[in-house]
This record gives C-alpha cells, structure tokens and sequence, in this order.
C-alpha cells in the first residue's frame, strides 16, 4: 500500500439491510448454519441456539452418530431442516465433498462454525511426534480445510459468516498441565481467523470464540478441576447453554459489524 493509496477518497461501503429491532437482528429464520462438532459440548449448544432461532442446520460429526438423532429432534422441535454428516476434518477432500453435499442439500451456507477440536495434554518432552501431528491436522489442518473450502461458497455467494472456536489456550498459557502443543494449536488457529476477517473483507465476516473451561468432554479433567475453580473469578466452569448466546450473536445480523473479533467467554480465568 502507497501513501496515494491511503490518501485517496473512499467511499463508504453500505450499511447492511438488516432489522433495527435487536430480536429481529438475532433471527436466524432462512439461514444455513453448519457447526463441526456438532454432536455434544460446545458444537451442540452452537448448534441448538442457532436451530432455536430459526435456523436450518447441518450437524458434522466425526465418531458420534448421535447427531443424527439429535438432528431429527431440532428438526420436530423447531419446524426447521436439520440434517447430520459424517465427516474426518484432518480428511481434505472429505471436507471440500462434504460442504459440497450440504450446499447441494441446502443450497447455500451462510454460517460456518469451525468448532471441532481435540487434545493430547502432555508436555512436550513426554509428547510423541505422532500427539503432536494429530494435534496439529485436527485442530489446525481441519479448520484449514473447512475455511478454505467453505470461503470458496462464500466468496460465490458474496456472503458468508465463519465463527472458528479457538480457546483461552491461545492467550495464556494454561496451568497447571503443560500442553504446549494443544495451546499452540488454538493460538494458529486465532490467528488464521483474523488474518482472513481481513481477507474476506469483501464478502464474509470471520470471528473467533475464545472459551475458557466449559463443562464438556474436553474441559477440566480431573487434574486440572480445583485450578479450574481457583482461577475463575466465578469459580467454577462454564454450563454449555452460557456459550449458546455469544455463538447466536456471532452468527446473527446482530453482529453485522464485527470482524476479526476474538471474545473471550472464561468465567474471567484470563483476568490475574
Ligand atoms: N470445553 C472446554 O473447556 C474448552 C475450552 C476451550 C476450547 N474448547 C474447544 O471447544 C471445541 C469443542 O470442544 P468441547 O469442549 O465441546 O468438547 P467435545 O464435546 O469433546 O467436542 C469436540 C468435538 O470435536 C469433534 N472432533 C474431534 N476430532 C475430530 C475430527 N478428527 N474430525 C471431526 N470432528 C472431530 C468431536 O466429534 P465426535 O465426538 O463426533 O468424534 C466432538 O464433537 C474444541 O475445539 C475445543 O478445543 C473447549
């Protein structure tokens, strides 16, 4: 960029033709919202709040088939379409095939959640290559496939809107257990995020959710509980349906105006 560049006159882009009543902006009714992950923890509750607010969903799940029945029930629940895929996220042309076939089913997607995630606790001189090469083709390698393809529909579009879940892992480094190779996962994929807000800024908005310890099948494990409570200024962990609003908001036109914003949602771990 040249100083004639930054000098020259813009134009103010649009102001998006969305609702002024808040309630209104935070509907979802008419939308495509995928949620990787979907099947449990924080990937359902994303899932939930959005299918609560009218959305059409499509649940991608790895080893539980329970999205598949879940998918039925906010189906009946919410008079919505809701439908369940299986789908490997370190497997590139799973990924490209399987937003290929939700986009044939729906016809268009207009969020996408990158929320799945795994972790192999351990410092990383007890850490073998092979942790830490799935680590980084889940976590990373994954969100990379589903951004790259999913930008590609959004680009096509004009439109499109992806929420990646990273963690608070990605701004301090987590005590008590060393995992150095877990929080350096999340810090890429934080980074990934915002680097393509900026990317994308002609057609899609990109945002991260930084979640402290949730209640799930990856939060405090017994180890880690009693710091989990001592560092949270609320003492505890977080209940999955305490996510369900931020990832609503992201999703919605209530956040027509946020790009490449990182929220952290950790009962105030973060804080000391
Ligand atoms: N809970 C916390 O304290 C916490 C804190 C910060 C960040 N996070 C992040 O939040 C996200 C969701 O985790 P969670 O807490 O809700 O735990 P969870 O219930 O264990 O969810 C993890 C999800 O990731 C999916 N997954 C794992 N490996 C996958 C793969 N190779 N391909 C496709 N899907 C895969 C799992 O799918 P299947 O079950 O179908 O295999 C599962 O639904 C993760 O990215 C995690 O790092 C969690």
């Amino acid at each position: 960029m040249t100083i004639e560049d930054c000098s020259a006159a813009r134009q103010a882009r649009p102001v998006p033709d969305t609702p002024t009543n808040v309630l209104q902006q935070l509907s979802m009714k008419g939308k495509v919202v995928v949620v990787t992950g979907a099947s449990d923890g924080l990937g359902y509750a994303a899932i939930e709040a959005v299918a609560e607010a009218g959305a059409d969903v499509a649940l991608w799940y790895n080893s539980n088939d329970v999205a598949i029945q879940k998918a039925q029930e906010l189906a009946k629940a919410h008079s919505i379409r809701a439908k369940a895929y299986q789908c490997e996220v370190s497997k590139v042309d799973k990924v490209r095939s399987t937003i290929e076939q939700v986009v044939a089913d729906f016809g268009r997607i207009d969020v996408f959640v990158a929320n799945a995630g795994m972790a192999i606790s351990k410092p990383i001189l007890e850490q073998t290559v092979d942790e830490y090469k799935r680590q980084m083709e889940v976590n990373v390698d994954g969100v990379f496939y589903c951004a790259k393809y999913v930008g590609e529909v959004f680009k096509r579009q004009g439109k499109g809107n992806l929420i990646i879940t990273s963690s608070m892992s990605a701004h301090i480094v987590n005590v008590p257990v060393d995992q150095p190779v877990y929080n350096s996962t999340k810090a890429a994929v934080t980074h990934m995020g915002k680097s393509l807000a900026r990317e994308w800024r002609d057609f899609a908005r990109v945002n991260i959710v930084s979640p402290g310890f949730f209640d799930t099948k990856l939060g405090a494990s017994p180890r880690v509980v009693n710091e989990a409570y001592r560092m949270s200024a609320l003492g505890r962990q977080g209940h999955v349906k305490e996510i369900k609003g931020l990832f609503l908001y992201l999703a919605s036109d209530a956040s027509s105006y946020q790009t490449g914003s990182d929220t952290l949602i950790d009962g105030g771990y973060t804080l000391p």
